[in-house]
């Protein structure tokens, strides 16, 4: 019998009051797949990831996370996320902080943590109140946390910001160790370059739709792109509209 899928959305709606901010999205992912999420600022990416935690209700649709209806207290423990704000406690310091993520989600070996902590370069921070780190320090926090119980399916809303070029780099060798091993990822990103480097699949999504999904290579080859950038570009119907704000500004 072939198992479900890590994740699959049908036709989900989420809607605050009259704004539609997503809008019967359908899509999965795959057991050992990296999903893009694409899209422009107000697209509903981060309102996707949120119905999928159940942080903000889904008004129409269906998740199911490990074939498991979502969201619920069960399937967290299949999922790891990093949020777009991540909410972490700024009085604790990352150690203390570790520590309650591993006691909720039942981690007894300490190596994980210990092999996370030194990919990252954290541990001299992790005595340090999270809230006098500096920005991509604490995004590495979120980060080691939501990784911390080696999660099936990792969520991750822009889980890029702040990190620097060595810590990226890192970050993408740990999610391809991650679905060598059988785990799934989806994450939202505005850097097409880190996309088109490391997904298997990609989803645009414009005003909560999806307007193009595929690999990157077929969907260059669809709409005659050289780059994801001029694919995302043409997907959202914002080339043209760059190509007259470039010419407005060379003009001024
Ligand atoms: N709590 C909220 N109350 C009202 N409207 C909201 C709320 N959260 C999001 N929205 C609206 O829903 C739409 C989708 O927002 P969302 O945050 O999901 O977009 P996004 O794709 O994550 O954008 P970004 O790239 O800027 O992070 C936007 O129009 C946004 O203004
Ligand atoms: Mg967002």
């Amino acid at each position: 019998m072939q198992s479900a899928d890590p994740l699959q959305v049908t036709s989900l709606v989420v809607r605050y009051g009259e704004k539609v901010a997503v809008d019967h999205l359908t899509f999965s992912v795959k057991t050992g797949e990296i999903y893009g999420l694409l899209g422009p600022n107000g697209a509903g990416k981060s309102s996707t990831i949120k119905a999928i935690l159940g942080l903000v209700p889904a008004d129409e649709g269906t998740i199911r996370v490990m074939g498991k209806e979502a969201p619920s207290k069960e399937v967290m423990n299949y999922i790891g996320a990093v949020l777009e704000s991540p909410a972490i406690f700024d009085v604790l310091t990352p150690l203390e902080f570790f520590e309650f993520v591993a006691s909720v989600r039942r981690v007894k070996d300490p190596s994980r943590l210990n092999a996370l902590v030194e990919a990252f370069e954290l541990r001299q921070y992790l005595k340090t109140p999270i809230a006098s780190l500096s920005m991509g320090n604490k995004q590495k926090v979120a980060v080691i946390a939501a990784m911390l119980h080696r999660p099936k399916l990792l969520l991750l809303d822009e889980p890029f910001n702040g990190l620097d070029v060595k810590s990226v780099r890192i970050f993408k060798e740990l999610l391809k160790m991650h679905v060598e091993g059988g785990g799934s990822v989806i994450f939202s990103t505005h850097i097409m370059d880190v996309a088109e480097k490391i997904c298997t699949r990609v989803g645009i999504i414009n005003e909560g739709k999806m307007v193009a999904e595929g690999t990157v290579e077929e969907l260059r080859n669809q709409v005659k792109a050289a780059s994801l950038e001029d694919v995302f570009l043409k997907a959202t119907e914002e080339e043209e509209e760059v190509k007259s704000l470039i010419n407005a500004l060379s003009g001024s």
